[in-house]
């Protein structure tokens, strides 16, 4: 039976993906974990533990506990939290991420998740429809931890034959928690402050446009990915997913069909060098055609779905 640790379970990602592993394969089955406690929903609906993925005896000891057989690791330090202390985000974020693989090796772990980013690529990088395999020269250390790991994936399939998956996730839009860190924050954060307040300053200029997603795709992307026949899963770095692009000004117009008054105004920060690295279009052809991967979610449709549940979980 699959028994499947996540790793990294209280944050944006983790919120949304614990509860669909555990709609689809048992809430028992799914083991949550983090270094610090995750929302009710998670930690109520099944087994948690604080878990540092730094130590590599205590993630063992959890596989060992619950006789796991599949890993999710998603802890890491997010861009912009990155550039603020590089060395110590570079060890997080390398660290964890060997001993995932190692322990995974070492335990026979059946298979293992982990998440790139399009902070991967870099200004050198084709910035629109950026094809799967291409310029990657990332100038943020967010960046080169993520096409380093990308490395070390394939490395780990093509040296031991340890089946690890992984996504380059554009930036993702959700409401259960708050975003964590990132440069694509603000697509999260003007949802609550047009809510809460009518009001947002964003920090990154209005043409800025970034390839985004809704959670609900991306974590059916996951999932489609670590279910895909192992012969179909034929990139064993990470694949590209596309989503939607958008500018802030675009989000900040489509949000206005529901808070016609919401005022925005700009003031740019460290972020916006970041983002002006980052591709503004994501080709994920080679997830079409490898699992039969297509989102769902455009710009309205994710727009309405994270106003009617923000404003439900502000009530
Ligand atoms: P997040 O920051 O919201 O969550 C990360 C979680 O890891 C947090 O709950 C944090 O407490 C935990 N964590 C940090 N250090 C830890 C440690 N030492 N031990 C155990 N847990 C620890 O990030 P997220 O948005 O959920 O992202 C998850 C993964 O997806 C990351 O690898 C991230 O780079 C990647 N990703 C996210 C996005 C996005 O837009 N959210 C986009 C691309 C890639
Ligand atoms: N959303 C992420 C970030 O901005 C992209 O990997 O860091």
């Amino acid at each position: 039976m699959k028994k499947i640790l996540i790793i990294g379970a209280s944050g944006q990602i983790g919120s949304d993906l614990t509860g669909e592993l555990r709609g689809k394969f048992g809430s028992q089955n799914i083991i949550a974990t983090d270094i610090k406690k995750a929302t009710h929903e998670v930690m109520e609906n099944g087994p948690f533990e604080i878990l540092d993925v730094m130590d590599k005896k205590g993630i063992a000891s959890i596989i060992d506990k619950y006789k796991i057989t599949d890993i999710y690791h998603l802890a890491a330090i997010l861009s912009g939290n990155a550039e603020k202390n590089p060395k110590w985000a570079w060890n997080i974020n390398m660290e964890s991420l060997f001993n995932v693989l190692d322990i995974a090796i070492e335990k026979k772990i059946e298979k293992v998740f982990w998440p790139s980013s399009m902070g991967a690529f870099g200004s050198t990088t084709p910035a629109i429809n950026t094809p799967q395999l291409t310029i990657m020269e990332p100038s943020t250390v967010y960046g080169i931890s993520k096409q380093a790991g990308e490395r070390w994936c394939e490395y780990y399939f093509k040296k031991y034959g340890l089946d690890v998956r992984s996504l380059r996730y554009p930036g993702l839009i959700s409401w259960k928690t708050e975003a964590g860190g990132g440069t694509t924050d603000y697509a999260v954060e003007i949802f609550y402050e047009a809510i809460k307040n009518g009001k947002y300053e964003c920090f990154l200029s209005d043409n800025t446009s970034l390839p985004m997603m809704y959670m609900a795709d991306a974590v059916k992307a996951t999932i489609m990915l670590m279910e895909a026949p192992a012969d179909k899963v034929k990139v064993r770095s990470s694949y590209n997913l596309g989503g939607i692009s958008f500018t802030p000004k675009e989000i900040a117009d489509e949000i206005r069909k529901y808070i016609p008054n919401l005022l925005v105004s700009y003031k740019p920060d460290f972020r916006q060098v970041i983002a002006d690295s980052w591709p503004r279009s994501i080709s994920d052809e080679a997830a079409q055609k490898d699992w039969g991967w297509k989102h769902e979610y455009d710009l309205p449709k994710m727009t309405k779905a994270m106003i009617e549940n923000i404003r439900e979980k502000l009530q």
